[in-house]
């Protein structure tokens, strides 16, 4: 419950005047229409307005009808009380970034906060307050295409992710209010949906919820995010919408979260799908005890809540609590002094280093996994450019662009025309996206044999992945594969662009016969001129994958967080983990990739080898840049405990950083460690932490080949951390 202290005078006075109908509607966000993220409402959100039924909008945007909206909630409503409009921002707000799974592949948290410190200053300009994100649910198969939305496969790059992103968003205006205020999603275990399936049960077990899909969120609030949405699912029986102790227990009472709590749209109602509420009033009534302070586009709250009232199912006071929270939100977003705060403040000024961080965030996003024979940079004098997504303005924005426009893409055609300025580049589309075209396949061969080098930009459309795109068949589609085929066969060296929001099965043919491998992601804006930036060298690629890619959708989930079994794999052993048809290892591994330069390290070293369970040590190593350009290189901290009450998985991330080094310079790298990171949860769910030995690997990657070994011995346990 918020106590009386927190919530100001001018809150009490409103409260005092409200009707249940208008506290309801405090407690109600409704879309307008414009933007669909779900099945449409029987309301027009205007009469409810006027009628003081409704506290916030979601999906809209464009100024004017902002404004209009919020004019007629202050001068036409009853008690003029302000609305707040909520929106999907992502990945940018106009200039849009490199989708979430991309950019989380920069490894860089000053830029995850840096890209949603400007879309939090465009999204404020078009009059927006909250945007559902960040999306920090950890995600592991790839057939579930809201994979994008997330920072990967690891729950320590989610919790980064998740503190930049809040830290980004939140950050403070001129006179000292948030721009836009964060609402983490989805909490929690959505990434665990069965079979990847969109929506489906997530069954997973405790040890599993706290180790792998609570931290992120633990963070956030750390952060001190300003609102948490439950996810759609059910997680081992009891849906995230009516969670109370997930909701009320854990996030409120024990991490302290005194945030807002928005539903996703319109799960309340939906518990009478899940099964767990028979009407309205019962689904409101769920929602409310287990701390959902808002119904985002339902009718359970509206209509169920003062039947549920009625039925003593619910009280006044709680009722009164939620209405508090959203009215002392409203206020700290300054919204009872100036309802129109933000809408159409001029920041056209920043356009172009907003444009600039874009092109930047998506250089340090695509992800160089193969260049043989140093075919890049290209220095080829003339470029066969093919591919439906060299010339995709939208598809290249990915799911969830918020205001962006296509008509203001640079695509991949264009940039690299800027890019290669002295060179020829000439473009077929080759195919559409899913189909043939007449004559595609023939002017891209020949296009292809007349050039020096090939750039085949392939992929997916936006809509192939985000909310309700889960695929059984996470592939390139057959066109674009026929097409691949023919190209290859023009005998030219390619240069193969994978423009997709998730990792796909690939084909070994296609991988094989690249001579250079990107994975550009749907980069955003500025997709093209980014691109061409790493072709041409004017950049150092230096973005590493945080996603394994399965060679296989029957391999999914493969990740580098696995348990140990009893039969760890063996090539040799046919009794042994694995399958018999597929490699263990993914084909791509979580950690990999290139760049332009070369780097070696020296040999770990420990500060002290030994510590107690109340000391710190620190890691060095050094890193040499051997090569003749500049160039950045990351490196991953994981620990194992190879010894524990309870399994412990093969690798746990405990740190990443990145240093940048000249040509023939050397740096030492330090990771700072406390005997307390190697604490894990006992049998009994209990934090405990064990005398013994901790091995700690540092390197490029987390495949086994790319990382250096060195142990740290804990020397006072058993106790408890
Ligand atoms: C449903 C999605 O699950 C959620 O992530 C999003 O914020 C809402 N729709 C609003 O668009």
């Amino acid at each position: 419950m918020m106590s009386r202290a927190e919530v100001s005078a001018r809150v009490r006075a409103v409260m005092a005047r409200m009707t249940l109908a208008e506290k309801i509607g405090q407690l109600s966000m409704l879309a307008d229409g414009l933007v669909e993220t779900g099945p449409p409402g029987p309301h027009n959100p205007f009469t409810m307005i006027l009628e003081g039924r409704v506290g916030s909008l979601l999906n809209v945007w464009g100024r004017d009808l902002i404004r209009e909206a919020q004019r007629k909630a202050v001068e036409e409503s009853r008690l003029g009380v302000p609305l707040f409009f909520g929106l999907d921002v992502v990945h940018g707000h106009r200039s849009i970034h490199p989708v979430p799974l991309g950019e989380a592949c920069a490894f860089d948290r000053e830029l995850w906060e840096q890209t949603a410190r400007d879309s939090a200053i465009e999204a404020f300009s078009d009059g927006i307050h909250m945007t559902f994100a960040p999306m920090i649910d950890v995600a592991r198969d790839i057939r579930w295409g809201r994979i994008v939305e997330c920072a990967g496969e690891d729950p320590y790059v989610n919790a980064e992710f998740a503190r930049a992103r809040v830290r980004g968003y939140q950050a403070a205006d001129a006179e000292g209010f948030m721009r836009l205020a964060a609402c983490a999603k989805h909490f929690c275990a959505y990434g665990a949906v069965l079979a990847g399936r969109d929506y489906a049960e997530a069954d997973v077990s405790e040890r599993t919820l706290h180790e792998v899909y609570l931290p992120p969120f633990k963070a956030a609030v750390e952060e001190s995010v300003a609102a948490i949405m439950p996810a759609f699912v059910d997680v081992a029986g009891v849906a995230m919408t009516a969670h109370e102790k997930l909701m009320r227990g854990l996030l409120r009472t024990q991490w302290g979260f005194d945030g807002l709590i928005v539903s996703d749209y319109n799960a309340v109602s939906e518990l009478m799908n899940h099964g767990v509420a028979a009407d309205l009033a019962e689904a409101a009534a769920l929602a409310l005890h287990a701390g959902v302070d808002i119904d985002m586009m339902s009718e359970a709250f509206p209509q169920g809540l003062p039947v549920a009232l009625e039925r003593g199912a619910v009280s006044l006071e709680q009722i009164d609590d939620a209405v508090a929270r959203v009215l002392a939100f409203k206020e700290r977003m300054g919204l009872f002094d100036d309802p129109y705060r933000g809408i159409g403040v001029d920041i056209s000024a920043g356009r172009a280093a907003r444009r600039a961080l874009s092109r930047e965030a998506a250089r340090r996003s695509i992800v160089l996994l193969r260049n043989e024979d140093a075919m890049l940079p290209l220095r080829a004098k003339s470029i066969a450019l093919i591919g439906p997504l060299a010339d995709a303005p939208e598809d290249q924005l990915g799911a969830w662009a918020s205001a962006g426009a296509g008509a203001e893409s640079i695509t991949i055609v264009e940039g690299l025309r800027r890019g290669f300025a002295g060179a020829h580049v000439s473009f077929a589309r080759g195919c559409a996206f899913t189909a043939p075209i007449d004559g595609g396949v023939d002017d891209a061969v020949m296009g292809a044999r007349d050039a020096d080098a090939v750039v085949l930009c392939i992929g997916e459309d936006r809509l192939s992945t985000g909310e309700a795109a889960s695929r059984t068949k996470p592939e390139i589609p057959a066109a674009q594969l026929d097409l691949a085929r023919a190209v290859y066969a023009a005998g030219k060296p390619v240069v193969l662009v994978l423009c997709v929001s998730r990792p796909l099965v690939l084909p070994d043919w296609l991988v094989d016969g690249a001579r250079a491998l990107l994975i550009g992601w749907h980069a955003g804006s500025e997709m093209g001129p980014a691109l061409a930036d790493i072709l041409s060298g004017a950049f150092n690629p230096s973005a590493r994958l945080c996603v394994s890619w399965p060679t296989t959708t029957g391999q999914t989930p493969v990740f580098f967080g696995m348990r140990p079994t009893g039969r760890p794999h063996d090539p040799n052993n046919g009794w042994s983990t694995g399958f018999l048809d597929a490699p263990y290892a993914p084909r791509f591994s979580f950690g990999e990739g290139i760049g332009y330069a070369h780097f070696t390290r020296g040999s770990l070293r420990l500060d002290e080898a030994t510590i107690n369970r109340h000391a710190v040590t620190t890691l060095r190593v050094d890193v040499t840049n051997v090569s003749e350009v500049p160039g950045v290189e990351t490196l991953f901290l994981f620990a194992r405990d190879p010894v524990a009450q309870v399994t412990r998985p093969l690798l746990e991330l405990k740190d990443f950083t990145k240093v940048a080094l000249a040509p023939g310079e050397t740096t030492q790298v330090s990771f700072s460690l406390r005997a307390s990171d190697f604490s894990y949860l006992d049998s009994e769910l209990q934090p405990r932490l064990d005398n013994g030995v901790i091995r700690l690997f540092v390197g490029a990657s987390a495949r086994a080949s790319d990382l250096d070994c060195i142990e740290l011995t804990i020397a006072d346990g058993p106790r408890e951390a």
